[in-house]
């Protein structure tokens, strides 16, 4: 089994980073061959733009056909390409970062725009469900400032899973076929003493070894749209066309 970790701090030592490195630890204690994309310490650019393409493309980019005839030709850059292989080879893809404001820091936002391409990932009519990750499992390793409370249901900041990261576990994990598992977030983490840190990588490193029991977030399945996306029960009431793809 192989595991491909993307990482994403600005600081080496920060305690994101310890968290990655329990998971790489982890992991390989339960026999995966453990690969890390560190995007700071690559220097990655995370800015999707034209140059991303080595074939003549036309203006203004439409992106998504340029992704899926790069893919198709072998015509994307290499750093894509390098981060692609990396992704489509591991059966689980994690993704270790701190919150910022609500998601994840741009650099790793970069990285699923340039990465995650339309074509091997998803296209028009394969996503959740058949989309090119499916059967494959993702995890969310995060650390963030608010407290736990202050998350779920009639809570400050409101739900997390649906509600704070869904853009993340459905928007982008789930969208690509994903089974994606209960995530390991690690609150109040600049805050809390010392000891109160080693006792959240004791229990992500308990999150790890339970990776396989661990509750996948429920996602939408095909089997229940038509063809252009409409919910089966509804399909005979307009024949709009409302996909967005
Ligand atoms: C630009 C920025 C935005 C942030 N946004 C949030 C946020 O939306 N919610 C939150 O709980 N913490 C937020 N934080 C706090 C970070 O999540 C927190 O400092 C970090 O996870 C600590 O991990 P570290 O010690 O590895 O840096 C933000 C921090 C920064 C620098």
């Amino acid at each position: 089994m192989k595991a491909h970790i993307v990482h994403a701090h600005p600081e080496g030592g920060s305690f994101t980073a310890a968290m990655r490195d329990v998971v790489v630890e982890g992991l390989g204690a339960h026999g995966y061959e453990v690969s890390v994309s560190d995007l700071y310490a690559m220097n990655f650019n995370p800015l999707i733009s034209k140059k991303d393409f080595m074939h003549p493309v036309e203006v203004p980019v439409a992106f998504t056909k340029e992704q899926r005839r790069g893919w198709k030709d072998r015509t994307l850059s290499d750093d894509i390409m390098e981060e692609v292989e990396r992704v489509l080879a591991a059966d689980l893809l994690v993704l270790t970062f701190p919150i910022y404001w609500f998601s994840m820091p741009a650099m790793m936002k970069g990285w699923v725009d340039r990465v995650l391409l339309a074509g091997p990932f998803y296209s028009g009519r394969d996503m959740y469900d058949r989309g090119g990750m499916a059967g494959k499992k993702a995890l969310v390793v995060a650390s963030l400032g608010g407290r736990e409370h202050m998350f779920g249901l009639d809570s400050l900041h409101g739900p997390m899973a649906d509600g704070m990261l869904r853009h993340i576990f459905q928007g982008t994990l789930g969208v690509v076929g994903y089974d994606v598992v209960a995530p390991f977030l690690a609150y109040h983490a600049p805050y809390v003493d010392e000891e109160a840190r080693a006792v959240m990588l004791v229990q992500l490193r308990e999150h790890v070894a339970d990776l396989d029991r661990l509750p996948i977030l429920p996602m939408p399945s095909l089997s229940g749209f038509d063809n252009r996306f409409r919910p089966l029960a509804a399909s005979s009431s307009s024949d709009q066309d409302s996909s967005f793809t």
